[in-house]
């Protein structure tokens, strides 16, 4: 890929909202911490085994609610994006099934890692691989990445069954290079894409 021209990433624009056959998946806004409070309590036995911010506690309303207006800003600021994944069709209402995004941004190289996790009722209907092909998609279709990364505890198996199904390399395997929240070590497989090739089908759009 030639050599584009250094900007500001606060002058990239993101288009969103991503949209795919199942779901719309946005940045988190201001508004969305009473419904992320609820997946997160739904969920929290399996979250409290992988997700290293699980260690602060299931926090309250008003603590998520604060993570969600700080993660808006970054999103503005472009240093982070924490995004949500609802369902399409308002059934009766729109469901808040996921949290994702893009994390660990470097402008200058165009690498991006993947994050998500599901809400505890809806595990094994294939909304976590649904989510990182639309993102594997919008971030070599709309950022120009280069390198895009998702990480997993080694033991983690759902979870790299998300990411080797979605056609990823694993780039390395550390034997103990963390610590998950119960204290206990883990290694850490890292997988990673130069490019969207053999990614599984899928139909996404974002901006629209
Ligand atoms: C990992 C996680 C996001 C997967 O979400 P999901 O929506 O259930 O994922 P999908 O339905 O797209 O795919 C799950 C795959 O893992 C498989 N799977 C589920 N549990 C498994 C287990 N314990 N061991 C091995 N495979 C497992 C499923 O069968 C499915 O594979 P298949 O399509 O070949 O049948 C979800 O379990 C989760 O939120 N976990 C807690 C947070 C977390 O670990 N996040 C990832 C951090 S790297």
């Amino acid at each position: 890929m030639p050599n584009e021209i250094k900007m500001d990433p606060i002058l990239v624009d993101i288009p969103m909202p991503i949209q795919t056959p199942r779901l719309v998946i946005r940045n988190v806004m201001p508004g969305d911490g009473a419904q992320v409070q609820a997946i997160k309590e739904e969920t929290w036995d399996i979250l409290k085994k992988w997700m290293p911010w699980t260690a602060h506690g299931t926090g309250s309303i008003s603590e998520t609610e604060k993570v969600a207006r700080e993660n808006y800003a970054k999103f503005i600021l472009r240093t982070d994006m924490m995004m949500v994944a609802h369902t399409l069709a308002p059934t009766p209402e729109q469901e808040l099934i996921a949290c994702t995004g893009l994390h660990n941004l470097d402008w200058d190289v165009r690498s991006f890692s993947i994050g998500y996790w599901v809400r505890a009722s809806a595990h094994n209907k294939g909304y976590a691989s649904e989510i990182a092909n639309a993102l594997t998609r919008f971030a070599f279709g709309a950022l120009n990445a280069r390198r895009l990364i998702i990480s997993a505890a080694t033991e983690n198996t759902a979870s790299r069954r998300v990411i080797e199904k979605l056609g990823f390399d694993l780039e390395s395997l550390s034997a103990y290079d963390s610590v998950l929240p119960d204290g206990s070590m883990s290694g850490t497989a890292t997988y990673v894409r130069y490019n969207t090739d053999n990614l599984p089908p899928l139909d996404v759009t974002w901006g629209v």
